[in-house]
């Protein structure tokens, strides 16, 4: 049996984690977080041992004694957010000899994971971070088709959510960088954006249709133009459900860009319970796109749209492809990386689907 440790156990994406791994004869699951209860109901209602929920913190300073003691064998680490957070977790597991997989969107966490690579290395552990829709799955959409391309320029993606509300570590993560600034690459130039400015409208394939889209800091601005040098534009927009709802964060990031307002943070936990009243009102649908153009091999031009589209409320459980596909890999024996390195190049389209196999969750090749 392979020990798998889900940090955060019990959280928004931890918990679609947890239910997918608890029924794999291989996995010997524990379900981590600093509230024991919540850890122990989940563990009951997945029909585990309750002692399979286990109350831990992953900033305690005896982490890597705990996975050690609890003979962790792999840890998902999706207690963000992960924007200002360090290496410690993985530093922990790497040290207790356990691979390490997150689930972070922070884009300097993602990038720099791989300064771990040399002890990750001597461990004889994988160890990869950004393991969900972001840089997992987007880069191997790209990595699909490159075949076709002679010369790929430009890569265009975005996620359109549906209405249920991610858990708190995603919102704040999201919301942190409301109106601020970062860069992104575009048309050859390193240019500066603002998160959920850049107001843009997207028209995914039915059922989800138009969606009102805003700039978001993502590892992808910086991964991909190292991964595919040839491009000279990356850019990445989110939108949510409601368009009301997405003018709203609009306005509160002109007020953060107009310095009218410090950071959108403080508001995460009312907009969090808001979003939770207005579901029943609010599409039960979202997609994601990938749009990529360049040069095609005989030499014209050629663009490529690939999508993925969710209903009934499913596409929560798109992030959770990356690290279900992982975690059953590792526990099945397969030979992942030793070293530290951002989730691409390691699962193909068709694995990441596949471990969402049974929800409504349909792709659109390109
Ligand atoms: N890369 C991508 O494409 C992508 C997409 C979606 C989400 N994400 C990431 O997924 C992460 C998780 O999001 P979520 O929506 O599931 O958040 P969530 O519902 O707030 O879950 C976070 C969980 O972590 C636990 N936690 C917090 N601090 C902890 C600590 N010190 N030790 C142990 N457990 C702790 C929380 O429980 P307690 O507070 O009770 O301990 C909670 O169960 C986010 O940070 C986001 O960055 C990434």
């Amino acid at each position: 049996m392979h020990t798998t440790l889900v940090l955060g156990g019990y959280g928004f994406f931890g918990s679609r984690i947890c239910q997918a791994l608890a029924s794999n004869k291989a996995i010997h699951l524990l379900i981590g977080g600093r509230d024991v209860v919540q850890a122990q109901t989940l563990a009951s209602k997945l029909s585990l041992n309750t002692d399979q929920g286990i109350a831990i913190d992953a900033h305690a300073p005896d982490l890597a004694q705990r996975l050690k003691a609890l003979n962790v064998d792999t840890v998902i680490h999706t207690a963000g957010p992960f924007q200002g957070q360090d290496y410690s977790v993985a530093r922990s597991a790497i040290g207790a000899g356990a691979n390490y997989i997150d689930l972070a969107d922070g884009r300097e966490f993602v990038a720099g994971i791989a300064e771990l690579d040399s002890a990750a290395r001597d461990q004889g552990v994988f160890v990869t971070s950004g393991a969900s829709s972001l840089p997992a799955l987007s880069s191997a959409v790209v990595d699909r088709y490159l075949s076709r391309f002679s010369r790929i320029e430009s890569i265009r993606h975005g996620i359109g959510s549906g209405a249920r509300a991610p858990g708190l570590a995603t919102m704040r993560g999201v919301f942190g960088y409301c109106g601020k600034a970062f860069s992104r690459l575009q048309a050859g130039r390193w240019q500066t954006t603002r998160g959920w400015l850049d107001l843009t409208c997207y028209r995914f394939p039915s059922p989800v249709g138009a969606r009102l889209l805003g700039s978001c800091d993502v590892p992808d601005l910086v991964l991909f133009p190292h991964r595919y040098p040839d491009v000279h534009t990356v850019v990445f927009h989110a939108g949510f459900a409601s368009p009301l709802g997405h003018l709203f964060v609009w306005c509160v990031s002109q007020l953060v860009r107009m310095h009218l307002l410090s950071s959108a943070r403080p508001l995460v936990k009312p907009l969090h319970t808001i979003s939770q009243w207005m579901e029943p009102w609010v599409s039960d649908k979202g997609g994601m796109f990938v749009s990529l153009e360049g040069v095609g091999i005989d030499g014209q031009p050629l663009k490529l749209d690939w999508h993925l589209v969710a209903a009934q409320n499913h596409g929560p459980h798109i992030p959770c492809g990356a690290s279900i596909a992982l975690a059953v890999k590792l526990a099945r024996g397969d030979k992942l990386p030793h070293g530290a390195m951002p989730c691409m190049g390691l699962l193909t389209v068709e694995e990441y689907l596949a471990a969402l196999q049974g929800f409504d969750v349909r792709e659109i090749p390109a």
